[in-house]
């Protein structure tokens, strides 16, 4: 036996008799989970093996219990963030991810308004769904990232704060993440339910409303599997004494009319002033009352909040604390190109995942994590479901910095439209409340 041998820590579980018990359906302990995670953090157990456990999850599942002991595992492997020297109530919204989802832009100062402290802790955007970091680094000098002194500073002063999520917080969940992404394993509820929680229990926040999304652009398609997704979530928060809900929401239809990074900010900008899309200004108060709601406002008037510049205040106040300027004109596009309806009639659909496809594309997102997105690429709609329009009206317009890229758009949105004879049914975008 070599030195090295000999100093090596004896490993307390075996991967490959983990991998085998999971693939066979036999129920795995809570000593292997919490080992697994453990080991996969500090790079004993392989890439290799991992994959096959993540697999193995996704075909079996995992029971609420075992799902529990992972997410306690993950918050484990990393630091945990603690809020309550603020002094203030912190309240944090997460989104599963869909096509247009700029709310967390007026959500943010829109509930700060109320004395309340919002960590918006956030991701940049992988595939077709975008994210929050990327959409306001089209802001002139707008900086993402911060320590965790000046995060609270931010709290104290502002109230909101929207940043990247430090590199400590729940690092085996990074490096499963990014492991899921390119082995198939996104689309498992475990995993998605473990995730999302390590990362919310582990920066502390007292309240937390999910918006969990079901429809052609989230990553559940049916709202049965949301649901499941939005009462193992809630379940989670819950043990871990984090209140939360969840709101199931509609996500077939792209949200709002700007799909992209610079429209998306500016989109958002305009329901800070009270205007902006109908769809954009219901979710965001919806949410905005989720969570005051949790927070011990339930009867706060959010809607005169966005019509009075309280929340523009705290919206000027929160991008300049992070060295932006909310005055700055945002990035133009080079080339545009619009495509107009064929025929007269009524919008009848608007798939969402092919424009999310669509703006990816056009450079609005990134195909792997190391890529640069486009701020100017997107794709602004002109109409919306349940539009009357006249043949030569235009629909969209897809915006990139070259026009080589519109061919491939224009491939993905391709039958993604619908102009029909009568309107289809109006729906709401919140489906269901769960609690625990
Ligand atoms: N977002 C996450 O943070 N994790 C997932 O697994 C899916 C979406």
């Amino acid at each position: 036996m070599t030195l090295r041998q000999a100093q090596r820590p004896v490993e307390s579980y075996d991967a490959v008799d983990i991998i085998r018990a999971q693939r066979d359906g036999k129920a795995i302990g809570e000593g292997e989970i919490r080992w697994l995670v453990d080991a996969y953090t500090r790079g004993y157990v392989m890439d290799a093996q991992m994959s096959a456990f993540t697999m193995a999850v996704l075909l079996n599942g995992l029971g609420r219990d075992q799902i529990r002991v992972l997410t306690d595992a993950m918050i484990a492997s990393g630091e945990r963030m603690d809020f309550s020297a603020l002094g203030k109530t912190t309240v944090d919204k997460h989104s599963t991810g869909g096509v247009g989802d700029k709310i967390t832009l007026p959500l943010a100062p829109l509930v700060a308004a109320f004395g309340v402290a919002v960590p918006q802790l956030s991701g940049r955007g992988l595939g077709h769904t975008g994210g929050t970091l990327d959409k306001l680094e089209s802001i002139p000098g707008w900086r993402a990232a911060l320590s965790n002194d000046e995060i609270m500073a931010q709290l104290r002063d502002v109230g909101a704060v929207i940043c990247a999520a430090g590199t400590g917080l729940a690092p085996a969940d990074k490096k499963l993440y990014a492991l899921r992404d390119v082995t198939g394993t996104v689309e498992a509820i475990p995993l998605i339910a473990s995730s999302i929680m390590s990362k919310k229990i582990a920066e502390g926040t007292d309240s937390l409303v999910l918006d969990v999304k079901f429809g052609s652009g989230a990553f559940m398609q049916d709202i049965d599997r949301a649901r499941e997704l939005a009462e193992t979530m809630v379940a989670l928060g819950t043990d871990s004494g984090v209140n939360t809900t969840a709101l199931l929401t509609d996500m077939n239809t792209p949200l709002g009319l700007a799909i992209g990074n610079a429209n998306e900010v500016r989109e958002s900008v305009e329901v800070l002033a009270g205007g902006g899309p109908a769809d954009v200004v219901e979710l965001t108060v919806a949410l905005a009352r989720e969570m005051l709601t949790l927070a011990g406002q339930p009867d706060a008037d959010v809607e005169a909040a966005l019509k009075d510049g309280r929340a523009m205040d705290v919206w000027n106040r929160m991008i300049r604390a992070q060295d932006g300027d909310p005055d700055a004109a945002l990035p133009t596009p080079r080339e545009t190109h619009t495509v107009v309806a064929e025929r007269s009639g009524v919008v009848s659909r608007i798939d969402a995942l092919p424009f999310g496809i669509g703006a990816w594309r056009l450079g609005a997102g990134r195909a792997r994590a190391e890529d640069a997105v486009v701020h100017a690429a997107g794709i602004d709609l002109h109409v919306t479901v349940g539009q009357s329009i006249t043949a030569g009206q235009p629909l969209f317009t897809l915006s990139a910095d070259d026009e080589t890229r519109f061919a491939r758009a224009l491939d993905a949105v391709e039958g993604a439209w619908q102009i029909g004879d009568t309107a289809p049914a109006a729906t709401p975008i919140v489906r269901e409340r769960i609690t625990a």
